[in-house]
């Protein structure tokens, strides 16, 4: 397989080539494609030093892959280009995700959705990958009608930039800011842009994504995203409404019998989940499940994963693997 990351040179880039080197694709030739700025600049992957390209001579080698993190507008422009050239291209931007022709995949879930024809599939935003991998086997078991969700998430989901700017406060240097506010020491409630419903962009995708994921649109969700000085993954505090009765007993097994999921859950040792626990691992780790007292049929859980591997990069490099193993390209 020819492979092209685009975006290798960022946060998500980043970890996509490290997933590619641990999950041992069958790579025969990688493209490491990033902006003008970045071209010429050398990387090594498994120890070859590979030259950064620009997008214009990775559509020329026409790779039968491409795995996209460059940001929504990068997406929109040269996504179809690739896939023109019979590329297939997945993409990590919001870019596609709601469009109706498009597939938005999470491979635990709805991998059995993709054919041939689909020559650019959207991988979900990262909030929404980790809360959904808990969701599905409960929404099957037992019916969703609610969602109520807040977030607590890691400044690396902004990209490189956020990262420097906890660290420029961390040190008291002054820097570029990729928030209006200062992070360090600080909670924004106020991921991705506003909309006119005075949610912001990032809270209704896990609305639209959601629904579109579990394939029902009738779930009513609700959500607050708020950013903190945290590097290590995303956690959710989700509660959860359903249809039928429910045993926590029954909600516990369902989970631990979910392919990518962990139940860590044991208040008496404070065992639970953690960012810094989640960080560089591919598990959706699930804990604090217990009964929601105030409504019948509800419950709490806290859901935690690394947003740059599940949440990202190990989800894209997934929906590769299913396709070069089920022959869709
Ligand atoms: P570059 O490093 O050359 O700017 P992050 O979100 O972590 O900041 O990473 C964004 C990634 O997307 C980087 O690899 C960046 O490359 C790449 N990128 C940004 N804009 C473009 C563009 N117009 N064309 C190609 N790659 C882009």
């Amino acid at each position: 397989m020819k492979i092209a990351v685009v975006g290798a040179t960022g946060m998500v880039g980043n970890v996509m080539l490290e997933v590619l080197a641990e999950r041992k694709l069958p790579i025969t030739e990688l493209l490491l494609v990033a902006s003008e700025r970045s071209v010429g600049k050398e990387m090594v992957f498994e120890g070859k030093t590979h030259t950064v390209i620009g997008l214009e001579t990775a559509v020329e080698a026409r790779p039968d892959i491409a795995l996209f993190s460059a940001g929504g507008s990068t997406s929109l422009e040269w996504a179809p280009k690739f896939a023109a050239v019979g590329t297939t291209v997945i993409d990590n931007s919001s870019a596609w995700r709601m469009e109706q022709d498009k597939k938005l995949i999470v491979p635990e879930i709805n991998a059995d959705q993709l054919t041939p024809e689909d020559k650019i599939i959207a991988n979900p935003n990262c909030s929404t990958i980790q809360m959904v991998m808990a969701l599905a086997p409960l929404h099957k078991a037992f019916g969703i009608k609610r969602i109520v969700i807040s977030t607590y998430q890691s400044i690396t989901g902004t990209g490189m930039k956020a990262v420097e700017q906890l660290n420029n406060e961390m040190e008291g240097t002054s820097g570029t800011m990729a928030y209006p506010h200062l992070i360090h020491k600080n909670a924004l409630p106020h991921c991705d842009v506003f909309l006119e419903n005075d949610y912001t962009k990032e809270e209704m995708k896990l609305v639209h994504e959601t629904h579109k994921i579990l394939g029902d649109s009738s779930i009513g969700i609700t959500a607050t995203a708020i950013r903190i000085p945290v590097v290590g993954g995303h956690s959710e505090s989700v509660n959860l409404e359903f249809e039928k009765p429910y045993t926590l007993d029954e909600i516990r097994r369902l989970l631990e019998q979910t392919p990518g999921v962990v139940v860590l859950d044991n208040p008496e040792k404070n065992a639970y989940p953690m960012p810094i626990h989640a960080e560089g691992k591919d598990e959706v780790f699930v804990g604090r499940i217990r009964r929601d007292e105030s409504v019948e049929n509800a419950v709490n859980l806290w859901i935690v994963a690394d947003n740059l591997r599940k949440g990202a990069a190990t989800n894209t490099i997934q929906i590769a693997e299913y396709l070069i193993q089920h022959q869709l390209v």
